[in-house]
């Protein structure tokens, strides 16, 4: 590995998630681009995707897709992962990245409350969002109750979609339980106050996603990687919390162990923040610790501003290059704090990331402009 940089040198190091053979430790985070006209993935798509395995990317996640249930979306143009136009998109991008030798996961996605009533969300902008209890966050209502009619339907969508994805020659899957959207509002107190078996306390508030895991499973088999999203902060707060302390985080993350989860994947903002006292492990660090398994961290890497500028409440405008961070990042997964990292606006901002990482080609490094959101490629 001479022609590697030597900081950085674990980061290139190849691994095996059971089936998933990884040539090295970079995943490209999920990024919803809006770039899919008619919810279908068209050669556009195909192109941005090939690009980033080409440049040696080891493991792509793709853009939240959503699941086949009327209110699953909250945004014009994002791509499906049901129906046969979008599948068949969807498979191009997936031949494309393995011809490029890459690896590929869709992420599947219902945004629950977010979504709102004629704001040009497909399939049919008059659809209400659904959520557990009706609210966005606390107080705050927008949308459908769901009934466990409502909530069997979801959970087969997102079973249905799995099986999909294996179908067309998807690597792996991740189910989106992060930032906000359906499975998170379960998870969240502040939306989630149902009294049946869906609620109540932690464990019960994860007992849809554990069900959605499960079905998942139970429709890919024993040997299909299932990644895990989930994070602390919510889009409707950023300082929500669902764990406060290292036994709060336990008893979480084992009905999901339980359920069939194989990877977590654990969003912060900041990769490099501690997440409890007295540790200075990050989220990704204390869920490897507590559950044995994978992890991959996220959160400004080789970047100064995090993705979400919270005075704005919208998405921060700009960031300068942080190689100090690239290096860091290179000897916490050196001493084994977590096997992957996510990167997303870097991704975005230079396809060639990775390469000039690899070979410590650091002034080649172009500081991330949301102007990098305007365009695909
Ligand atoms: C344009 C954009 C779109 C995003 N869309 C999604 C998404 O669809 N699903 C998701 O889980 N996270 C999404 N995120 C969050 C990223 O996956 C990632 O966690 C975040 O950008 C932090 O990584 P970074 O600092 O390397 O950009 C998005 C971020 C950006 C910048």
């Amino acid at each position: 590995m001479s022609n590697v940089h030597s900081a950085v040198s674990a980061l290139f190091d190849p691994i095996d998630l059971g089936p998933l053979h990884l040539k090295n430790r970079i995943v490209m985070a999920p990024m919803t681009r809006t770039f899919s006209p008619g919810n279908v993935p068209n050669d556009l798509v195909v192109a941005y995707y090939a690009r980033r395995a080409e440049n040696e990317v080891g493991l792509i996640i793709t853009e939240g897709t959503c699941v086949n249930h009327k209110a699953s979306n909250g945004y014009p143009r994002v791509p499906f992962i049901y129906g046969d136009a979008p599948l068949a998109g969807w498979k191009k991008v997936v031949d494309a990245v393995h011809a490029k030798g890459g690896k590929i996961a869709p992420q599947l996605w219902h945004v629950g409350a977010i979504r709102k009533e004629n704001t040009g969300a497909d399939p049919d902008p008059s659809v209400p969002g659904y959520s557990p209890s009706g609210l966005v966050r606390p107080g705050v209502e927008n949308g459908v109750a769901m009934s466990k009619d409502d909530i069997a339907e979801v959970i087969e969508a997102f079973a249905q979609a799995a099986e999909d994805s294996k179908r067309i020659g998807f690597d792996a899957v991740e189910v989106h339980g992060a930032h906000g959207y359906l499975i998170d509002q379960f998870f969240w107190a502040g939306s989630n106050q149902r009294t049946d078996e869906y609620g109540g306390d932690l464990v019960g508030r994860t007992r849809f996603a554990c069900d959605i895991v499960a079905a998942i499973r139970k429709r890919v088999g024993p040997d299909f990687p299932i990644i895990f999203r989930f994070s602390q902060w919510k889009q409707q707060d950023y300082n929500a919390r669902l764990c406060n302390t290292p036994e709060e985080l336990a008893a979480f993350l084992q009905p999901l162990v339980d359920a069939g989860v194989d990877i977590f994947h654990c969003s912060t903002r900041r990769f490099w923040e501690k997440e409890f006292e007295g540790s200075d492990l990050n989220l990704a660090g204390w869920t490897k610790k507590l559950t044995g398994k994978p992890v991959i961290t996220v959160g400004s890497v080789g970047l100064n501003a995090s993705f979400i500028d919270e005075d704005k409440r919208d998405m921060v405008d700009a960031s300068g290059v942080a190689t100090a961070s690239i290096d860091q990042l290179g000897e916490r997964m050196a001493n084994g704090e977590f096997e992957l990292v996510a990167v997303g606006r870097a991704l975005l901002q230079d396809p060639e990331w990775v390469p000039k990482v690899k070979a410590g080609r650091y002034d080649e490094l172009s500081d991330y402009n949301k102007d990098a959101l305007k365009q695909l490629v």
